[in-house]
């Protein structure tokens, strides 16, 4: 049978990647982050020397890549182009210059075909009765007939401040400059601040990050 898919989009810093890995753990579900995906892409076109700019290197690029990750368990990333790289790249994929350039990347829409092909393939190989699946566009093109579909959002401020916390040294101010000019950038590619029809809104700027997670517990149970 197909998993039960729950899908979830949000910008930056909306407690997306945190609260989305919690609440598969609570449903004993699977989670696919697929912001991982892209960063890894990201960082394998750095390393390969591939102009990330240029759409048909970066698809070319991709035709070779290996993505490995497990929906279960560790959150661990590998990479590989048979006959150039291999790496865990779990920690390299956070970097501040991966967020900065990971734009450039996302912006393609036949890479964005692609990786979305990856995505299905990944969930439909995963044996597991459910997933969830956070991204940007996963309501409204990876899994648009998913029957728990969430967006969710929270304040520019309180989104610099999580993202200031989890990237201690770095200025209130400069990671909300960073926040918004990667979200302008994104937004550009994929509308992720408007719920697409039934598509279920969670406010967090006013929640706390289990009040998140119960949150979005409650839209799941209630579809079921
Ligand atoms: O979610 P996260 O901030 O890790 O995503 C990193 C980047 O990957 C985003 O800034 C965006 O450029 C891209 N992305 C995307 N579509 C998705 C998930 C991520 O374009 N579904």
């Amino acid at each position: 049978d197909a998993p039960i898919l729950v899908a979830i989009d949000g910008p930056a810093g909306s407690g997306k990647s945190s609260v989305s890995r919690a609440a598969a753990e609570r449903l004993a579900f699977g989670i696919l982050d697929t912001g991982a995906a892209y960063r890894a892409l990201a960082w394998t076109a750095l390393e390969t020397g591939t102009d990330l700019d240029d759409p048909a290197a970066v698809e070319m690029l991709l035709a070779a890549w290996r993505y490995e990750t497990a929906l279960r368990g560790d959150a661990r990333v590998l990479v590989r182009v048979p006959g150039h790289v291999e790496a865990d790249v779990t920690a390299a994929i956070r970097e501040p210059d991966i967020s900065a350039q990971v734009s450039r990347v996302s912006k393609h829409p036949g890479v964005r075909d692609g990786l979305n092909a990856m995505f299905r393939r990944i969930v439909a190989d995963s044996g597991l009765p459910g997933v969830v699946i956070e991204g940007r566009d996963i309501t409204t093109v990876v899994a648009p007939d998913a029957p728990v579909r969430i967006l969710m959002t929270a304040s520019a401020e309180v989104r610099a401040h999580r993202r200031a916390g989890e990237l201690p040294g770095l200025s209130h101010e400069h990671v909300l400059a960073d926040i918004e000019a990667r979200d302008a950038k994104d937004a550009l590619v994929v509308d992720f601040f408007t719920a697409a029809p039934g598509v279920t809104t969670i406010d967090t700027s006013d929640l706390d990050f289990d009040g998140s997670v119960d949150a979005v517990i409650a839209v799941v149970r209630g579809a079921q």
